[in-house]
């Protein structure tokens, strides 16, 4: 090697070197939410628990800090906290990228792929060839989801469309046959097949087109969930995304049709922010073990664009779902998982005041988890809290109370010109009805990502915004008199830090 070629070489060494010690510490890197290492992400894909791992597979660019490529990456954790990144599990090959799909483990060898006493692991995802095709192709691990054989006699499902993805499969013990919920997403249907084997398909129902037609439909999920307060009692879930959003439906399904209870005329979301999308719930969770969801915070109407690097995008907090009945209708609760707890610092306790005007909080951080409740007195058309707020910027979480909404508002933080799309959409709501005169908020704000769970779960806004780390303040607002009580603040532990 030429005298040149080793000072190259030592300096790639170097630059890798100190890469890799400052990764996770980059201005706008969330602490205690997923990003890989480095490059794009997007859906996540192929959530199992298996053998006490929680694995997470997830839409990935290994070339690049935009879309493209698409293959599946894939990080594990023991306790859906703390994430250790894996080699690149399904690669893109040729001219057929790797689109989302899901996994399950297959434990008994229903599929035959299994070997020596091996269970295998399938996952089933989108072969996606560019203007051409989307048929639906399977592949096998009998390593624990570290290395993965792609099926010789793919596609298992091809029906000759170009928009046909996102296969959901799942176990149904009352017909004890694989289910797979997947997409026609111009049509707007979900479709539901069934198979013994993971292999063969065939159509059992299909399921739309209702509620928010706006944009094609991805990425279904139907999952069991609880119905709160009647212990053993249980609905479906289907949830999916569609136009940068996503929307959800509850009811009954036979392992053949769903049937939604909800009436359509209100468009129910797991999210009313601008960042949530393309959520799955874990397959095969163990019984105890809520159902849980993790979604994609970004946004595709400025997602390429956000102004993170190396990694671009990030998993929200894993989230519990079950349903209530709330005006007739089955409403979706969410709480981050309880383990979330375990990243909690001492807590501050901040006494009740009641403001008129702002207060500033002597407490700061841009990586912590907040409760509070507002009571609001007659008069008050607007209070709440802002946070990461410094320098004449913030981000304000709010109550209107003639318009009886909670909402985010993003326009008045740190950079915002780097997309048209994401300049305008920066205010987003929800209704949010006073319960015994009281709103509750459950923040948590991850330097660059701010998810905000009202009223207990009751419903949650995410959304993501790019501030300067030095505006650290809370303020809490009212323009009438409002009482804030039971504040705890935490600040909360990095998860890449150990
Ligand atoms: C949703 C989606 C899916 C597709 C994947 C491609 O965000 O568009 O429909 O499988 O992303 O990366």
């Amino acid at each position: 090697m030429c005298l040149k070629k080793i000072i190259l070489a030592g300096l790639c060494v170097v630059n890798v070197a100190l890469a890799q010690t400052k990764l996770y510490t980059e201005q706008y890197r969330p602490q205690f939410h997923f990003t890989p290492a480095v490059n794009w992400c997007n859906d996540p894909n192929g959530l199992v628990y298996n053998n006490g791992t929680y694995h997470l597979f997830y839409q990935h660019n290994p070339f690049g800090n935009v879309w493209g490529h698409m293959t599946w990456g894939h990080a594990t954790s023991t306790d859906l906290l703390h994430w250790k990144h894996l080699p690149i599990a399904i690669p893109e090959e040729k001219d057929t990228m790797i689109f989302s799909g899901t996994c399950v483990v297959d434990k008994n060898n229903t599929s035959g792929f299994g070997k020596g006493g091996k269970i295998p692991m399938v996952a089933v995802y989108t072969a996606h060839i560019e203007n051409v095709n989307q048929s639906q192709h399977i592949a096998y691990s009998l390593d624990d989801g570290v290395t993965w054989t792609k099926y010789n006699s793919n596609p298992v499902l091809d029906l000759h469309k170009k928009d046909f993805r996102d296969p959901k499969i799942f176990w149904h013990e009352g017909k004890k046959y694989w289910i797979m919920a997947l997409m026609l997403p111009v049509e707007h249907f979900v479709q539901f097949y069934s198979s013994p084997n993971l292999k063969e398909w065939k159509h059992l129902s299909n399921f739309g087109p209702v509620g928010d037609t706006s944009g094609v439909w991805e990425c279904p999920d139907l999952t069991q969930v609880p119905v709160e307060g009647m212990p053993g009692k249980k609905k479906w879930l289907l949830q999916m995304s569609q136009n940068a959003s996503m929307q959800y439906f509850v009811g009954e399904f036979d392992g053949v049709q769903f049937k939604n209870e909800n009436t359509t005329n209100e468009i129910m979301r797991p999210d009313y922010g601008p960042d949530y999308y393309a959520a799955i719930a874990y397959n095969q969770l163990p019984a105890a073990h809520l159902p849980t969801a993790i979604g994609w915070i970004n946004n595709w109407y400025y997602a390429n664009d956000i102004p993170t690097t190396p990694w671009k995008s990030a998993m929200s907090l894993p989230r519990t779902l079950s349903v209530k009945k709330q005006n007739g209708q089955w409403l979706l609760i969410q709480q981050p998982v309880k383990k979330m707890q375990q990243l909690r610092n001492k807590p501050a306790v901040i006494s009740k005041t009641v403001v008129t005007g702002e207060k500033i909080l002597q407490v700061k951080s841009t990586q912590f988890e907040m409760a509070v409740t507002l009571s609001p007195a007659a008069g008050t058309t607007t209070c709440g809290v802002k946070i990461a707020a410094g320098n004449n910027q913030y981000f304000e979480i709010g109550y209107d109370a003639a318009k009886q909404v909670v909402y985010t508002d993003r326009s008045n933080t740190g950079l915002t010109g780097f997309n048209v799309n994401y300049k305008k959409m920066s205010r987003y709501e929800t209704k949010a009805v006073l319960k015994n005169g009281v709103i509750t908020l459950h923040i948590f704000l991850d330097n660059s990502i701010a998810e905000i769970f009202v009223n207990n779960g009751e419903a949650v806004l995410t959304s993501q915004f790019y501030s300067n780390r030095e505006n650290n303040g809370i303020t809490l607002f009212s323009n009438g008199a409002t009482t804030f009580s039971n504040i705890i603040f935490w600040t909360l532990k990095s998860i890449w830090k150990q």
